[in-house]
């Protein structure tokens, strides 16, 4: 599909048919989101998917009883790791072995920030990876849609019983859950006109800093007109 039609037709789908994801399909989505940017390319997202059993159940119940999850062919549970350093030093090598790093004194500089970057507070390392990880849902979510694909991210999951029934490791951060599947006939999110978003002008702020050092922000303080 054609990019712009891509962004303007995708929907949160909340109606499922009752088609199965073939199993290369889906490869070929989380293939695609793996190809979004991280910091430092350091990757940080991983992807607890569920399809069979009683996973999708499951997890319905930690998040707040939502038909869709169990109704969509594929649950995903989108996870980032919280720490920088998981990945850094297969991710640097790789910079060298393609020369965007000149030597390796320059690799082992970056993995001392990579270690520092370690050192922030956990509640820090959280957002850290949420930043990434949340591009890589994005990705998965427009890549689904290039397949006719329906997809919906969701917040409304309560993490503690999340990394209780599934056991996650300590490390992970789960930033959002994502249902998959195809959209049901007449499905509301697709038919409906699309929800409204707000107005260019009131989101987007030119600002500058002049030489004499003044700012020019148009931020509105909350209350302004
Ligand atoms: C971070 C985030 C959390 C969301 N959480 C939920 C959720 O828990 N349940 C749900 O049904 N939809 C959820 N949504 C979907 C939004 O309601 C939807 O994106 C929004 O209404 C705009 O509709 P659209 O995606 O069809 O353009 C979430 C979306 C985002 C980006």
């Amino acid at each position: 599909m054609e990019f712009g039609e891509l962004l303007q037709t995708r929907r949160s789908v909340h109606q499922y048919s009752d088609e199965t994801i073939d199993s290369e399909t889906l490869e070929s989505i989380f293939e695609a989101a793996t190809l979004a940017p991280s910091g430092y390319n350091l990757q940080p997202w991983e992807f607890l998917v569920l399809r069979e059993g009683d996973g999708k159940a499951a997890l319905r119940e930690v998040a707040y009883d939502q038909a869709h999850v169990t109704e969509a062919d594929t649950a995903v549970v989108v996870l980032g790791h919280t720490d920088p350093m998981a990945h850094a030093e297969e991710v640097f090598d790789d910079w060298l072995a393609k020369e965007y790093l000149p030597n390796e004194d320059v690799r082992d500089g970056l993995l001392e920030n990579v270690a520092g970057m370690g050192e922030m507070p956990e509640s820090e390392r959280r957002i850290w990876t949420t930043r990434s990880t949340s591009l890589a849902a994005m990705t998965l979510m427009y890549a689904a849609w290039d397949h006719g694909i329906g997809s919906c991210p969701m917040e409304g999951f309560d993490p503690e019983a999340l990394a209780e029934t599934f056991e996650l490791p300590e490390a992970y951060e789960p930033v959002m859950l994502v249902t998959l599947g195809y959209p049901a006939e007449g499905a509301s999110d697709i038919e409906n006109e699309r929800k409204g978003r707000r107005p260019v002008e009131e989101v987007v702020h030119y600002g500058s800093v002049e030489a004499d050092g003044s700012t020019t922000l148009s931020i509105p303080s909350p209350g302004d007109d």
